[in-house]
């Protein structure tokens, strides 16, 4: 069978982790998929800088947007961030021209999601974002295949490694917010803008991205309220500690009511979470998603949600899948399927 081949847009962190990736692990990935995975041409807004890795072997695309019509590829990556833009762009004419598309962009699938999902399926190509949630946990897959056959009414968890590693290290070293930002900025898991993390923002995107996969409803970004960590001081995660609680910030999503008349409830907010609960134990730059299903039980998804290596771990998963030839829609049903739901009337309770 012919190698799958791959365009690669964007060579961060994420984008050379997958390059490494597919040169470690080539030979058990050919295996897996039942073919070759080959990235082919290659594009960033930087040429010159030094990435770390030998990409003398690669098609170097000038034009980024030109990714989408470069001859023969099969797959277009999509690795360059931000909701719009050059990102955006490129997804809609990488599934105009009917090829594939895996990107790690939470920002452009929780704004764009729908539009993009329906343009995949009128095109018939694959859209994957595994990589755009929780980093090397697959929960998309998890929730999409894994779930499938579960009614799931509420979905929640700890979406962003970076706030995660800020309140644990506050209550380690008893630390105030701003002296342990700096610090999580330096492990290179904080967003280029760092307030898309600490206000919460980034979890808000992955939390729409998880409650479209377990209700089977629109995405609904504009529907989360956000409220992040730069409030909390060292003196509230030690009162809560004493009172048996840890502080975490928790991305909640529920479903209310039967069809017909059910609304969706989306929260991020900094929980007090009881020592008894798994969440409780997450520590570190590590995510966890709970999510209920009526006939599965509790499922906990937990591992590291950031990092070149997990990242680029769930980018290739998306590229074997599309390898395999297992398509389907990007959400759990066709996005024709999916339901408008209203917003819960009353977001307090
Ligand atoms: N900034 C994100 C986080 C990276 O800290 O979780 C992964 O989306």
């Amino acid at each position: 069978i012919a190698p799958l081949k791959v365009g690669l847009a964007g060579l961060g962190t994420v984008g050379t982790g997958v390059i490494r990736l597919l040169e470690e692990n080539s030979a058990l990935i050919a295996r897996r998929a039942g073919r070759e995975i080959q990235i082919v041409a290659i594009t960033a807004r930087d040429r010159t800088k030094d990435r770390g890795v030998d990409l003398s072997g690669y098609r170097w695309v000038d034009d980024m947007g030109e990714l989408a019509t470069v001859d023969d590829l099969d797959v277009v990556v999509e690795l360059v961030g931000g909701a719009d833009g050059p990102a955006l762009t490129l997804a809609r004419e990488t599934l105009t021209n009917g090829r594939a598309l895996v990107t790690a962009n939470k920002a452009m699938v929780a704004h764009h999601g729908a539009e993009l999902a329906a343009l995949a399926e009128s095109k018939q190509a694959a859209l994957k974002f595994e990589a755009a949630v929780a980093g090397g946990i697959p929960v998309i897959q998890g929730l999409r295949d894994g779930a499938a056959a579960n009614r799931i009414d509420r979905v929640y968890g700890i979406l962003n490694g970076t706030c995660n590693f800020i309140l644990s290290t506050m209550e380690r070293d008893g630390l105030d917010f701003a002296q342990v930002l700096s610090d999580a900025q330096a492990k290179g898991f904080a967003e280029s803008d760092p307030s898309f993390d600490i206000d919460g923002i980034d979890a808000a995107h992955k939390l729409s991205i998880l409650a479209s996969l377990s209700f089977g409803s629109v995405i609904d970004f504009g529907g989360v309220e956000a409220r992040g960590v730069r409030k909390i001081l060292a003196a509230d995660i030690a009162q809560a500690k004493t009172l048996g609680y840890r502080i975490r910030l928790i991305g909640l999503a529920e479903i209310d009511g039967d069809n017909g008349s059910a609304n969706i409830f989306q929260r991020v907010e900094p929980c007090l979470v009881p020592l008894s609960h798994p969440l409780a134990h997450v520590i570190g730059a590590t995510n966890a998603v709970v999510a209920e299903g009526n006939f599965s039980g509790r499922l906990l998804f937990q591992g590291a949600g950031a990092g070149d290596k997990p990242t680029a771990s769930a980018v290739v998963a998306d590229l074997v899948d599309i390898a395999r030839k297992e398509t389907g829609p990007a959400f759990s049903m066709p996005s024709a399927e999916l339901e408008k739901l209203p917003r819960a009337a009353s977001a307090h309770r």
